[in-house]
């Protein structure tokens, strides 16, 4: 297949592209022309590295770019300021200056690190995205978010970084964990339900397709939800009101991530239950029919995630967590809720006592 889709971010002057297709990793100079300088720092983990950090390696050795790797351990809890340290630590160790590239190889952890140190090293250096997981390739590469977690809280610490380009290699997809292919189906389905019906209804037809890792399809859904988060943040960049919208579930996701041990919950699954607790209280507010969580909740159990919140959290505990949320103001916990199918909104308009109703239910 190789380059099937490309689809351009439209920022000005920090406007990108992005590459959709299979065997990209082999095709050296797409990632050679993108590294800015003679030298580049891959930044990876002990898992994607055995599989895919050689492709990268050969691209680089021939376009006769210096190189050195940083394999970081796997895991969320591994997101942390020390991890962005040890990025610049082996910046600073081997000499890389200003017009260094800094390559993000494998899914949204290493990339959100990657990215955040990259736009700090030397008050920012170039910066390419190579996503390995469907979550990274449908969402945390485009945009521009980059950072680490706090233990008070997720993704506390962070910059609005944009990279230089994104290279979607959808045949890297084979190699992922069913359970991580289901965690990134849950941001395909939130384009959905935000933004686009039809792209739901598509959803609902091929989503056994896209399970069996279809490769044409997995590129189409992967172009569709690209082109859904361009969309957005090419309106909103810095997250001022609109951006918010892709937050769908994440405001309770993050409170059972953070309740139950990061990991424990992979954030996708966490945003799955997450969005149905956001119909629930859309229902509850007469916003949207039953119809809605019906359709919702049994397209999520085809993609084999969770519909509701673990059975041990209270109220207090989802509260507590969603008082440190990035949208909340002046101490009010913003939501995102649908005004119908395809149509979110971002508000504290809510009814207390429904969400209560909701956080119990
Ligand atoms: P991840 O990076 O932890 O990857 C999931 C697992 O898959 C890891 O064990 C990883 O090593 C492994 N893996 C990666 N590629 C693989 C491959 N091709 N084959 C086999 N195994 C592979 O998790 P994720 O779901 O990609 O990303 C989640 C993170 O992204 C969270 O930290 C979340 O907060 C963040 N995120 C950021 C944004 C953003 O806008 N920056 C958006 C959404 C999520
Ligand atoms: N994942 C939400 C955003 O990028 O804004």
């Amino acid at each position: 297949m190789h380059i099937k889709h490309t689809l351009n971010v439209d920022l000005g002057d920090r406007g990108y592209p992005i590459y959709i297709g299979t065997e990209l990793l082999d095709q050296a100079d797409l990632i050679s022309r993108h590294v800015n300088g003679r030298s580049a720092l891959v930044v990876t983990n002990s898992t994607v590295a055995p599989l895919y950090l050689e492709p990268v390696q050969k691209a680089l050795d021939a376009a006769n770019i210096r190189h050195d790797e940083l394999i970081l351990e796997d895991g969320e809890q591994h997101k942390t300021l020390a991890s962005v340290e040890a990025v610049i630590d082996l910046l600073l160790t081997n000499r890389h200056d200003r017009n260094t590239t800094v390559i993000a190889l494998g899914g949204g952890v290493v990339g959100d690190i990657a990215g955040f140190a990259a736009s700090i090293y030397q008050r920012g250096v170039n910066f390419i995205q190579i996503p390995t997981t469907l979550l990274s390739q449908v969402d945390s590469s485009v945009g521009g978010k980059t950072g680490v977690n706090h233990p008070l809280g997720k993704n506390m610490i962070g910059a609005f970084y944009q990279p230089r380009c994104v290279i979607a290699d959808i045949g890297t997809l084979n190699t992922l964990p069913a359970r991580e292919l289901s965690a990134g189906l849950a941001e395909v389905i939130k384009y959905g339900l935000i933004c686009d019906a039809d792209f739901f209804e598509w959803l609902e037809d091929n989503i056994a397709d896209l399970s069996n890792l279809d490769q044409d399809m997995l590129a189409q859904a992967v172009l569709v939800s690209c082109q859904i988060k361009a969309r957005v943040v090419e309106q909103d960049e810095r997250e001022s009101g609109l951006r918010a919208i892709l937050n769908l579930g994440h405001t309770f996701g993050h409170a059972i991530e953070a309740v139950m041990g990061y990991g424990n919950w992979l954030h996708g699954e966490a945003v799955a239950a997450g969005m149905m607790m956001a119909i629930d209280l859309s229902i509850r507010q007469g916003w949207i029919g039953e119809r809605v969580r019906e359709r919702s909740s049994a397209l999520l159990e085809r993609a084999v995630l969770p519909t509701a919140a673990p059975a041990e959290m209270t109220p207090e505990q989802f509260l507590e967590t969603m008082a440190i949320d990035k949208k909340n103001v002046d101490g009010e916990i913003k939501l995102v809720l649908l005004n119908k199918l395809g149509e979110a909104c971002i508000t504290d308009d809510y009814d207390h006592e429904l969400l209560l109703q909701t956080l119990s239910a």
